[in-house]
């Protein structure tokens, strides 16, 4: 097995994180693909809280390259605030474990500021993070945005800040009444970081391809999930970057096959910022979930909304990722519960709708649901055969028709359970 993917198979905050930092040992090079800072990953190692936003999960392990690749959109400041704090909780980083691709394009302030002043009006709220990832990506397709290389060059940097600089400056003015930092100031500020960054940039394309020659394993790790996707998910309430498949090929490049798409469940739905979730929860339940999940965003800290686990959903997202197999995380939540449920199905329009797809009409889904009995944290370590715990995890592969590679009880990196070792021969 050479090449694998870690996918949120959700709304984000899946618990992917994790799930990497626990496949790395597999693997040779760990890639981020798409998405930005407005990712947070959090893996527990030895009672110690580590959250990457930019750096890849695997960054962990001596053995590993980290790469981050050129669909990624970086916020320059904030790589190195990232890099600074994993290296004072005593992870070696460095320009040997580290790369980043220097065609991945650069959040400028004016991006950050366009985004908040976006939120901040009342005509389209999306919830976004505020990280600027939007109007990066904006400028990506309108070919104005600046390169990571281009830091490295004054002359080119100042000659692209300027028609950036033009065009924010009108709007954020006249539309938002704010007012941005000069290109004199971004300039400065943005050259500096580039200094810093320029140890650890590469040839992204050259790199993966290296690494497919020397028969390298790499572990692909998705940020968000399936539902925020641009194109698949519940648009314009998504972020903008491909969260399924296609964002692997575009934000990286895979050399040779992919030998599996991992789709990564949490055993409950969860939401940050606006837009439809139909099974969501807005009793004491929910209520109960949140704060036994501790669902704060690790990026914003926003309190996430909760909801049941959801099957249209799931198996659209098992199509739009080419899933070969589900991880099912924080299980652990729910064994307080006196019952557990999950919808099987909608009703909609007098019909029965097995699968969720884009063009639905959100508000007239009716969640129909069916029930679960509990399990314990002792059914959690030790699973029997005929317990609460297998019947939940049978029914699931019965429905997305593929298997349940592995569980995660808890978030040490130990609570988890490999239910298919084969795979990771
Ligand atoms: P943006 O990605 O900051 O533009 O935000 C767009 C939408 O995606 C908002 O609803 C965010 O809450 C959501 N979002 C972005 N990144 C994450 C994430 O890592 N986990 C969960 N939701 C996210
Ligand atoms: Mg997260």
């Amino acid at each position: 097995m050479k090449n694998v993917a870690i996918v949120g198979a959700q709304w984000g905050d899946e618990g992917k994180g994790k799930l990497t930092d626990s496949l790395t040992p597999h693997f040779d090079v760990i890639v981020r693909y798409q998405g930005g800072n407005n990712a947070g990953h959090t893996i527990w190692v030895d009672g110690k809280k580590i959250v990457t936003h930019l750096v890849p999960s695997g960054i962990l392990y001596d053995h590993t390259v980290g790469l981050i690749g050129q669909g990624v959109v970086i916020d320059p400041q904030a790589l190195f605030h990232e890099i600074e704090e994993l290296k004072s909780l005593g992870v070696k980083l460095s320009e040997k474990n580290l790369k980043i691709s220097q065609q991945a394009n650069v959040i400028t302030a004016y991006h950050q500021l366009l985004d908040q002043a976006r939120e901040g009006a009342s005509d389209l709220k999306l919830g976004t993070t505020g990280k600027g990832i939007g109007p990066c990506y904006e400028d990506r397709a309108s070919r104005r945005g600046l390169k990571i290389q281009d830091l490295l060059d004054e002359v080119v940097l100042k000659k692209k800040l300027q028609v950036l600089h033009k065009e924010k400056s009108a709007l954020i003015k006249d539309l938002y009444q704010k007012t941005l930092p000069s290109v004199d100031e971004e300039l400065k500020r943005l050259f500096a970081l580039g200094k810093k960054i320029a140890p650890y940039l590469c040839d992204g394309f050259l790199f993966l391809r290296e690494a497919a020659l020397q028969n390298k394993k790499v572990l692909y790790e998705g940020a968000q999930g399936a539902l925020l996707d641009v194109d698949y998910g519940t648009y314009p309430y998504v972020t903008s970057s491909n969260t399924t498949l296609a964002g692997i090929y575009n934000g990286a490049g895979v050399f040779g096959k992919m030998d599996e798409f991992w789709g990564v469940v949490k055993a409950y739905t969860t939401r940050v910022g606006e837009g439809p979730f139909p099974t969501e929860l807005f009793d004491e339940t929910g209520e109960k979930i949140g704060r036994v999940g501790a669902e704060f965003g690790a990026t914003t800290g926003r309190k996430r909304r909760c909801g049941w686990l959801d099957f249209p959903a799931l198996r659209y997202a098992r199509e739009i990722c080419h899933m070969t197999g589900v991880i099912i995380t924080k299980l652990d939540v729910l064994t307080d519960l006196d019952e557990i449920k999950v919808c099987t199905h909608y009703e909609y329009k007098g019909q029965k709708l097995d699968i969720l797809y884009p063009g639905i009409n959100f508000y007239d889904l009716k969640p129909v649901f069916l029930s679960f009995k509990s399990w314990s944290l002792e059914d959690l370590k030790n699973p029997k055969a005929d317990g609460p715990l297998n019947t939940y995890l049978s029914y699931i592969e019965k429905q997305l028709h593929v298997p349940v590679v592995g569980y995660s009880y808890g978030p040490d990196r130990s609570e988890l359970k490999w239910l298919k070792s084969f795979i990771l021969e």
